[in-house]
């Protein structure tokens, strides 16, 4: 890439880019900071010909003022310079920009400064006069360490935040009880039922039991049995042959198998259609299955656990659960208490929730103030902890520090009047803001998903995040919501 033009030189400092209508590279900007403008000029339009967009500051103090105003990937400096040295300005500006990379340019000699600074986190340093392809490789290299860096302290954020998103929290004596339970439960072999209203964490409590079994290092398989297609479910759960019915081109090992010998949950136990619940008893009893098409049969391994926010003994009368199947998954009952019955769990979950979003979106909205605080220890939470999550995570985003009343979505703080309804497409609809094509029938369709997004997120929240009620007043079924939400990802 050629450098366009001449330098611009702005309140004194001079910025070399690769052309003005290009859009700065976010991992490209180097600042350079030494005295003899010559050799700025030189390094300067060697960089811009490999892409980098460059500053250059003509001594320390300009180059701190401009790190505090602008983020820089790399710096390079010069070692000798008056009034603070290279040192100086290395520790000022690693400070400002923690993740940013610096060389040292030192004159022969200055070895020993030169391994002082790298003790202060330099990324390498090189002597002068500079070989300029000795350079380029230098900077090549530093910028491939910051990314590599970057990487890594992100995937370090995302298990942090996973593994602290699936502990199971609470420090109420009804919680204590429940993590107590799970502890000595989780050693034995045991088909338990875990029962509790919506986002009450029915589904942290079966990973919790699994994580703490001998099963640990054996798969967890997961299944919603309220999402899972009708005409799937067989070949779901029990997998398939070549053959086995049109389409089946291989053979595909289906959830019972996937499970091992690890655990099976069925989520959304009351939801498994009568026909399947037989086949789901006889796999249980016999602990054998024979996958769709196939002769052999395979053995079952796993341990079942299940989970329901419905009155199965309701279910049960009304003759869409069997009761045979009932008792055979009912060895072992955990309930989890509404977030309303344990509101001294709240000041940790608040903290806890804080802390992940926080994380996820680089934030710093540390605390909740104590009207918030009073307010959430009063509500009813019909959405229980899952409500409480997703209040939080929009609070976060709208909040720099403290979440005041102002962060929490008026409505679901005050019972809702009416369930909102497609509102009109408002007048100056954002035709030139989008990327995508323009003709009619793209427009319609952004507009549609933009309506579509917003009725299903405001129903959710005025139905307090209970998806099986929103769904009913949408009017749409439950798995048709479950994958909408998904496709905005909402929740
Ligand atoms: N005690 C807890 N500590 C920390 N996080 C929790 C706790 N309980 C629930 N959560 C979080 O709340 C959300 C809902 O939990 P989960 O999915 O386990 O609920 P559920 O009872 O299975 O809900 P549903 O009935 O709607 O399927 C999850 O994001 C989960 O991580
Ligand atoms: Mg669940």
């Amino acid at each position: 890439m050629r450098l366009s033009g001449n330098p611009l030189r702005i309140n004194g400092d001079y910025y070399f880019q690769r052309g003005l209508n290009q859009s700065v590279d976010p991992e490209k900007n180097i600042l350079i900071v030494d005295d003899e403008p010559e050799h700025c000029l030189v390094v300067a339009r060697a960089l811009n010909t490999e892409g980098y967009t460059t500053v250059v500051a003509h001594d320390g103090p300009r180059a701190i003022e401009l790190s505090r105003q602008n983020r820089y990937d790399l710096f390079l400096l010069d070692i000798r310079m008056q009034p603070l040295d290279g040192i100086q300005v290395l520790q000022e500006v690693r400070s400002l920009h923690p993740d940013s990379q610096a060389i040292m340019l030192s004159a022969l000699g200055d070895v020993d400064i030169a391994v002082k600074c790298m003790k202060l986190g330099a990324y390498d340093f090189l002597s002068k006069p500079i070989n300029l392809d000795e350079l380029l490789i230098t900077v090549d290299n530093a910028m491939k360490s910051m990314r590599l860096q970057k990487e890594v302290k992100s995937l370090r954020t995302q298990i942090q935040i996973q593994q602290s998103s699936d502990r199971l929290l609470g420090g109420s004596l009804k919680m204590r009880e429940l993590i107590k339970t799970i502890e000595q439960i989780a050693s034995h072999d045991i088909t338990v039922m875990i029962r509790g209203e919506s986002g009450t964490g029915k589904e942290l409590a079966a990973r919790a039991l699994h994580a703490q079994s001998r099963r640990v290092k054996e798969p967890f398989v997961s299944v919603d049995c309220a999402t899972l297609p009708e005409a799937l479910v067989e070949s779901e759960l029990f997998g398939y042959e070549r053959g086995a019915f049109t389409g089946a081109a291989g053979r595909k090992p289906g959830r019972f198998e996937q499970a091992g010998r690890g655990t099976l949950f069925l989520d959304e136990i009351g939801n498994l259609d009568v026909s399947v619940q037989v086949k789901l008893l006889r796999v249980l009893q016999e602990r054998k299955f024979r996958r769709l098409g196939g002769k052999e049969e395979l053995p079952f391994q796993a341990t079942v656990v299940t989970a329901t926010n419905i009155n199965l003994e309701k279910a049960i009368q009304a003759g869409i659960f069997r009761e045979d199947l009932y008792y055979r998954l009912n060895e072992f009952v955990l309930r989890i208490p509404p977030l309303k019955e344990r509101t001294e769990d709240i000041p940790l979950l608040v903290k806890q929730f804080l802390d992940i979003f926080n994380r996820k979106f680089e934030k710093n909205a540390y605390d909740v103030a104590p009207e918030v605080m009073s307010l959430f220890k009063n509500y009813a939470w019909p959405g229980n902890v899952r409500e409480m999550k997703n209040v939080l995570k929009r609070a976060v985003v709208l909040a720099d520090d403290i979440i005041e009343i102002q962060h929490l979505p008026e409505h679901q703080f005050s019972p809702p009047e009416h369930t909102e309804a497609a509102e009109p497409i408002p007048e100056n609809s954002e035709i030139s803001e989008s990327n995508g094509n323009n003709s009619l029938k793209d427009i319609v369709k952004r507009e549609v998903a933009k309506l579509e997004r917003r009725a299903i997120q405001k129903t959710l929240e005025a139905c307090h995040w209970n998806r099986t009620t929103a769904a009913k007043k949408l009017e749409i079924d439950y798995k048709t919501l479950y994958n909408k939400m998904k496709e905005y990802d909402i929740g």
